[in-house]
């Protein structure tokens, strides 16, 4: 007995070391260790917008093809599971070609006027769009004005640049309208709520840094810090203070990491710093203690084209994929939107592409599912240990305790991984992949003393979503 034993004992570990070495041999390094004591950010979510009557387009379906797509945008168990929705205020004073009309078309005369607001119980069909994607479980709903009304400005246009009359250096005869504007915004979250629809982050601007022939509006760090002095106690006044202020939505992360040092006097006024990705997008990590959020980025240009991987192209799945881990994981983002949901046209602008009544996902949609669906709001980003060749990796902890850890495999051949969870008792794995040819289908994984074994197929994004054991049940 006890001989038989102490040969078992001096066998096992040979085989166990025979095999080791074999693996190591072929897939050397790819063992990772997510060490949960190790925290990073919070995730508020990934997104997209249907602004600029995007969403009209999406209400033109038969209504068997809206709620496909409203499904692959949000659900996460048939889509992509997107936890953020961006919602544009609108400023002009009609519906014309994609015009987001204002909930205040016409002045009301000057700034201290009493307001003559108009509810049309659609705008512009984004709320039909935020009441669906809540049906699905989102949450964060994000309303960003990209300018305020014409006669709020000082161009007299809700188009074409201009800025807020009564913010630093920017005066008009018609007076001060910061408080106004401040208003404005207050009564838009107050129509969303009647609604049943509760508006969590605010937006009083768009791309402060351009001027364009659609709706923009001009503004320095130090003017948006005038408006947010006046905006903050109109919230608070109208017992909307858990809405947080954003800002600034400039056109690239860099123009937004410098703007920081002109918004420090209302550092404490702010929720989360916002940025796009056009003029510059996401490598680092801003110098703030604010959340920052990529609030919108797309390959605006690019011929439509729905597939994973085309040689890295920047309409590719797997290219977004990528973009967003960097913003992620070296540029410290907490959100990461991408600009249309579902649109018509031929370009890449959006994830669905609608055609009469014609939905097609791109991959792009995917592979921000294979992100969102699993790295829900609230959960923290934590450390990874052991180097993984050729594989970038990140790990999360949500707040329902589970562990999701994702794979990008950039190489044209699969890599084995095994994931250990450090203090974690792993007893269930599941895994997902999106590639050429699957759209976060299951992968087979394995799961042996808390170790999770798989292979991460050639060019291809997984997640891994890791259970801890229960306590015994009753
Ligand atoms: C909002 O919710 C309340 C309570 O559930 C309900 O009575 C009301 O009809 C809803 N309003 C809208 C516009 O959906
Ligand atoms: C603000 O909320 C408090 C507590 O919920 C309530 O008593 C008060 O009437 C509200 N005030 C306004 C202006 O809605
Ligand atoms: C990352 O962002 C958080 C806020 O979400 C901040 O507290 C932290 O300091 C940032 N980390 C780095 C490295 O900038
Ligand atoms: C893991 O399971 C073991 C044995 O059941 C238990 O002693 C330990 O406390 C568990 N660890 C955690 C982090 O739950």
């Amino acid at each position: 007995m006890s001989l038989l034993l102490l040969i078992t004992a001096v066998v096992l570990p040979l085989t166990t070391f025979a095999r080791s070495v074999d693996l190591e041999g072929r897939q050397a390094g790819n063992t990772i260790t997510v060490n949960l004591d190790q925290k990073y950010q919070t995730i508020d979510g990934f997104g997209c917008s249907e602004a600029f009557q995007r969403a009209v387009q999406m209400s033109k379906l038969t209504k068997e093809q809206q709620q496909y797509t409203l499904d692959l945008l949000f659900s996460t168990t048939k889509g992509a599971g997107l936890s953020i929705l961006r919602n544009g205020i609108g400023s002009s004073p009609d519906m014309s070609s994609d015009h987001m009309v204002s909930i205040q078309p016409k002045s009301p005369g000057g700034p201290s006027s009493a307001p003559n607001y108009v509810w049309d119980g659609s705008d512009n069909k984004q709320l039909w769009v935020s009441q669906e994607a809540a049906k699905r479980g989102v949450k964060t709903f994000y309303a960003n004005a990209w300018s305020a009304p014409g006669y709020m400005k000082t161009n007299g246009n809700d188009a074409n640049g201009g800025t807020l009359c009564g913010v630093s250096g920017a005066s008009c005869s018609s007076g001060d309208w910061k408080q106004a504007y401040a208003d404005y915004l207050v009564q838009y979250i107050k129509y969303y709520l009647e609604s049943n629809v509760t508006i969590t982050h605010l937006g009083f601007v768009n791309e402060p840094d351009l001027t364009t022939s659609y709706a923009s509006m001009r503004f320095s760090g130090s003017q948006a810090a005038d408006f947010i002095k006046v905006l903050h106690p109109t919230l608070e006044k109208a017992n909307l203070s858990s809405v947080g202020i954003n800002c600034c939505d400039t056109e690239g992360w860099g123009s937004q990491a410098s703007m920081l040092g002109q918004l420090s006097s209302v550092d404490d006024l702010i929720s989360t710093i916002t940025a796009h990705s056009y003029t510059s997008s996401p490598g680092s990590p801003m110098s703030t203690r604010h959340r920052v959020w990529q609030t919108e980025a797309a390959d605006l240009n690019g011929q439509w084209q729905g597939g994973w991987y085309s040689g890295g192209g920047a309409g590719d799945g797997m290219t977004w994929a990528n973009n967003i881990y960097t913003a992620i994981v070296n540029a410290n983002a907490s959100g990461y939107l991408y600009w249309i949901g579902a649109q018509t046209g031929t370009t890449n602008s959006k994830l669905i592409r609608l055609d009469g009544d014609t939905v097609s996902p791109s991959k792009r949609l995917w592979a921000f599912g294979q992100w969102s669906r699993f790295v829900r709001p609230g959960a923290v980003r934590v450390g990874v240990q052991g180097a993984s060749s050729g594989l970038r990796t990140a790990a999360f902890q949500n707040v329902d305790g589970s562990v999701a850890v994702q794979f990008i495999n950039s190489g044209a051949s699969a890599a084995g991984v095994q994931v250990k969870v450090s203090g974690f008792n792993s007893s269930t794995a599941a895994a997902f992949v999106t590639d050429d040819s699957h759209d976060i289908s299951d992968l087979t994984v394995s799961l042996s003393d808390g170790t999770a074994v798989v292979s991460v197929p050639a060019r291809a994004m997984i997640t891994i979503v890791l259970k801890q054991e229960e306590a015994a049940s009753a």
